[in-house]
């Protein structure tokens, strides 16, 4: 255990000691609430996960190729979800969190082309246990900012020893060039001390285009070489 670690444990041992009994025991009640929330926010992660693993090995074995580049995922830390709760003027609690946001368990899908994106998205709606709550085709229509992407709110049980639980899982899925578009205007856009000027921000957009002629090219070269 690092210092840093130490004194967080000393910090803890401090405030606790300063509470009653009764709120010890209140405290101890939410954060198991809590952490298992977020345990069953995994399982859902991993049942999406492993859908679009199969789907990219059927796809393989069929067409030689794999749709999929790269796949993320990500839970929302508390910090987040607490911060976007009070942003919303939303309860900050464990029944809140799971009412109000969608997502807080999140998997990012880096697709090789654009073709790929859709018949991916629609392979893995047709599953009978996937429900789609929203969705959001910000590559149809990209944002102001010149961000693309496809994003999905969907419904997936998970399957625990003595029930079956319905869980809100957000799918982002984006070609590369979208992913690589993306991940460089976050960094940016968010550097520390740094003032995002309306030439940065016009700049960043003509690069958007770029990305999107790019994968347009990429598709029709796709579609001369194999389905
Ligand atoms: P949030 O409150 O941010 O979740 O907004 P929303 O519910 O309207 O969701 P939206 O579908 O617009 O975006 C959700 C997620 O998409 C964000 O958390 C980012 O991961 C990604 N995203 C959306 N817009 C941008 C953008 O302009 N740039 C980048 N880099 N990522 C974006
Ligand atoms: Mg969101």
């Amino acid at each position: 255990m690092s210092e840093w670690n130490q004194e967080d444990e000393n910090i803890k041992v401090k405030m606790t000691s300063a509470v009653d009994e009764e709120t010890k025991e209140w405290i101890k009640k939410k954060s198991i609430e809590f952490i298992r929330l977020m345990s069953y926010y995994k399982c859902a992660i991993m049942e999406i996960e492993t859908k679009f693993n199969v789907l990219n090995e059927e796809y393989s074995l069929e067409f030689d190729r794999n749709p999929i580049s790269s796949i993320k995922t990500r839970l929302k830390s508390l910090p987040s979800i607490e911060e976007k709760l009070r942003r919303r003027g939303l309860p900050v609690s464990v029944a809140s969190m799971e009412e109000h946001l969608k997502d807080i368990a999140g998997v990012r899908v880096v697709c090789s082309f654009q073709a790929d994106v859709y018949s991916l998205a629609e392979a893995l709606l047709s599953q009978d246990d996937v429900t789609l709550l929203e969705k959001k085709d910000y590559i149809a229509n990209p944002k102001p900012n010149g961000y693309r992407s496809l994003h999905m709110i969907v419904g997936i049980p998970i399957f625990l020893a003595h029930e079956k639980r319905m869980m809100k899982v957000e799918i982002q899925l984006r070609t590369i060039a979208m992913d690589f578009w993306a991940s460089l205007e976050h960094q940016l856009r968010y550097k520390k001390d740094n003032e995002f000027t309306d030439e940065m921000a016009e700049e960043l957009y003509q690069c958007g285009q770029l990305s999107a002629d790019l994968d347009r090219r990429m598709d029709r070269l796709r579609k001369q070489t194999s389905p």
